[in-house]
């Protein structure tokens, strides 16, 4: 990979081409699509609607999939590329933070912005169909894809999912939500059985859709799993009663890239396009395109079926317009050597990534030590191989080398260059530091020898997971908890030899923390993966230029044994924990996490107060509102996470408290904001399986707000 610097990046910027990255804004409503979309697709013939509903093949096209065009009435080859983080196979683009850093941020503008700079890009490459966001639930802790999406909680899910869809499709990309649906491990992920009850499906893993849908989202893709002996791209009761029926989902399916089985039952059971294409990857063969219209004109699948898909199809099209002045595709995914130059990175989205990422990191202790002052330190030392630039090129970014900034898989973005953490923190501290550095994680006597002498050691550890096509080490869902490359032993080492020590762990997700309270470790931090800006976003917060206000999006739990989910190797994959997902299990039963879920510190403090609960109906359907003082009590401008959990009546069964809101505030030291909550009829609604309704259940509802799931500041009841 090469790794140019940012000045030569910048100066690219300056001479290539750049791309026309703006925004036609013409949205259409459902209904307006609809009807442009039917305009055309009752001149098609059964060929042409097939054409719009089939892929051309895997590896062929400039896209990840491409649909064919239709010649009178004319209707473009769709271009599909991934992914949740970016424009995946492009140059001059920008690879930011991955789906569980926005997720940290709990911050709605930050997250909509984010997919705003990812639909710029993605349009200016001449893509219609982003493939994203991810919302699968990061179940089990280990989970390999969990990174991709936005944490281990539905309503923080479904917030960043919404943003996603409306900050893509604002730039006129259709967004595609996925893996539909229970598709949480890579594990057997093509060959395993997801078995949930009806209410933890709709409550805890469709809800997600439910609100990317109200959100306006045009394309969703269906996972590999089987539900109840289904294949999921031929479940009529996922795709047709939940997606279509229950959900309103006007948009179209499309399936994972060979998730088609078949060609009758998926195109009945709701599936509306294959992807990308071929049976097996390079065949030449489809169970739509020819077959599908055998299918058709045989009977199997009726033309009213068949023009449903197209109809489908065209109208997601139609409804983010790109009918009009839409870029011509210059990607070349599988020749990258004849990609034509079209710079879509710019400045503003660079410095959006270092932004997002300095936001999107979570202080879990400190003594103190941070923010660093270049002072107070005449010598610093870096251990570990995760400070280090990455040195190699490997496929979709499977690899174990360097700073890790992205899983790996599908849903990974090339970085044009990355700024380590040695040289964010070198550049940062300025000439009279001495920075020195080792990047041997095995060899603990070096690693300790270099720290004993300097006034400040930071040790760097990480861990890694992705897709399952691709394997690092034996893994993709990750083999358990524990850190890579000897990290608890570089950390225990550093530790020992120098009592100024500071942790900075990238992570995909949980992992253990054997050292925790080592007396020496006097702050652990935890960027997550932030994407080619890294070191930068890192010493803005190390150094006080940001005063960090990420949240966990996922419980950190003081061993493995007390998560409430877990990887299975079983055909059947029983989701037996129900409703008590994540920090909801904790909850339950009454287990202390090492870190909970929302946690994360602050360089300053927060008072919260006066809360206030009103169940005058207000505006829509919101059936309670509640108002809560925050104060910035410290001496340093920061911003604080609000967050508000609803308790249910005891009858309605419920986890202990569920998340329903959450405000990120900004606040000078001193400052006092007031923080409004408004509940609607969903929030408050919990799914009745003898009757197949959302229900309000009535009684006495109890709301917590504070600055974690463990850190409640006030509490207020209301009856409904
Ligand atoms: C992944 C999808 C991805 C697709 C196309 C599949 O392996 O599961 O998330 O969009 O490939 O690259």
């Amino acid at each position: 990979m090469i790794l140019p610097s940012l000045t030569s990046i910048t100066l690219l910027a300056l001479t290539g081409i750049l791309a026309q990255a703006k925004p036609t804004s013409n949205l259409r409503t459902w209904d307006e699509a609809y009807a442009k979309a039917e305009q055309v697709v009752s001149k098609m013939s059964i060929e042409q609607k097939v054409g719009l509903t089939t892929g051309m093949g895997w590896g062929i096209t400039n896209c990840v999939g491409n649909t064919y065009a239709s010649e009178d009435p004319d209707f473009p080859s769709l271009c599909l590329q991934d992914g949740p983080l970016g424009t995946r196979y492009a140059s001059n683009a920008t690879a930011g933070v991955s789906g569980i850093n926005a997720a940290a941020t709990f911050d709605r503008n930050l997250m909509y912005k984010r997919a705003e700079v990812i639909g710029k890009e993605s349009r200016g490459k001449g893509v219609h169909i982003q493939l994203g966001p991810s919302v699968d639930m990061l179940r089990a802790p280990n989970g390999g894809r969990g990174w991709e999406g936005f944490g281990e909680d539905p309503y923080l899910q479904g917030v960043a999912g919404a943003e996603f869809v409306k900050g893509v499709q604002d730039q006129n990309l259709v967004a595609t939500a996925k893996h539909y649906v229970l598709n949480n491990q890579e594990t057997n992920r093509t060959t395993s059985n997801s078995d949930v009850d009806d209410r933890t499906l709709r409550e805890i893993y469709v809800w997600p859709y439910a609100r990317m849908v109200e959100a306006g989202i045009g394309s969703v893709m269906c996972s590999y799993n089987y539900y109840e002996d289904v294949h999921i791209c031929e479940n009529d009761y996922m795709l047709n009663t939940v997606l279509k029926k229950e959900l309103s989902f006007r948009g179209f399916v499309m399936s994972d890239w060979g998730a088609t089985h078949s060609t009758a039952p998926s195109a009945n059971g709701g599936l509306d396009m294959t992807m990308p294409g071929d049976i097996n990857y390079g065949d030449g063969l489809s169970y739509f395109g020819p077959n599908l219209t055998k299918a058709v004109e045989n009977g199997e699948v009726t033309e009213e079926r068949l023009t449903d898909m197209a109809t489908r199809i065209a109208a997601a099209h139609f409804k983010v317009g790109q009918d009009k002045d839409y870029p011509e595709t210059t990607l070349r995914s599988f020749d990258r050597q004849n990609e034509p130059e079209v710079i879509v990175t710019s400045d503003d989205h660079i410095n959006f990534v270092r932004e997002i990422g300095a936001a999107s990191l979570i202080l879990l202790t400190n003594d103190g030590i941070l923010p660093l002052s270049s002072k107070d330190f005449g010598k610093i030392a870096i251990v570990g191989s995760d400070a280090a630039p990455p040195s190699v090129e490997c496929t979709d970014l499977a690899c174990n080398d360097g700073t890790y900034v992205q899983g790996w898989g599908s849903g990974t973005v090339d970085f044009p260059y990355i700024i380590s953490p040695t040289e964010g923190i070198t550049n940062r501290a300025g000439d009279s530091v001495k920075v020195v550095h080792t990047y041997d994680d095995w060899d603990t006597e070096a690693a300790a020898e270099l720290a004993s002498d300097a006034d400040i050691a930071f040790v760097f550890a990480k861990t890694e997971a992705g897709e399952e096509y691709l394997m690092v080490d034996g893994n993709n869902d990750r083999k358990n908890l524990t850190l890579w490359n000897n990290g608890d032993n570089l950390i225990q080492a550093v530790a020992d030899a120098n009592e100024n020590t500071v942790v900075v762990i990238h992570s995909v997700g949980p992992v253990l923390m054997p050292w925790i309270a080592h007396k020496n470790i006097k702050a652990v931090v935890w960027p997550g993966l932030p994407g080619q800006e890294t070191g930068n976003s890192l010493a803005d917060v190390l150094f006080g230029d940001v005063n960090p206000s990420g949240r966990l999006p996922y419980t950190i739990a003081k061993k493995e044994e007390d998560y409430g989910a877990h990887i299975s190797a079983e055909y059947n994959i029983e989701y037996g924990e129900k409703l008590n997902v994540g920090y909801r299990h904790f909850d339950a039963n009454d287990i202390e996490p090492l870190f909970a879920f929302g946690y994360g510190l602050s360089y300053s403090t927060f008072d919260y107060g006066k809360l206030k609960v009103n169940t005058k109906r207000g505006k829509r359907d919101t059936l309670a509102t509640a108002t809560v003082f925050v104060r910035n009590t410290g001496d340093v401008d920061g911003a604080e996470v609000a967050q508000a959990y609803i308790s249910f009546p005891e009858s309605a069964g419920e986890p202990p408290k569920v998340l329903r809101g959450f405000e990120r505030v900004y606040l000078k030291a001193g400052q006092q904001r007031k923080v409004n909550f408004e509940f609607t009829e969903t929030d408050l609604s919990i799914y009745d399986e003898e009757s197949s309704c959302w229900v309000v259940p009535e009684g006495e509802y109890t709301v917590s707000i504070g600055a974690s799931s463990r850190d409640i500041r006030e509490s207020a009841t209301f009856e409904l």
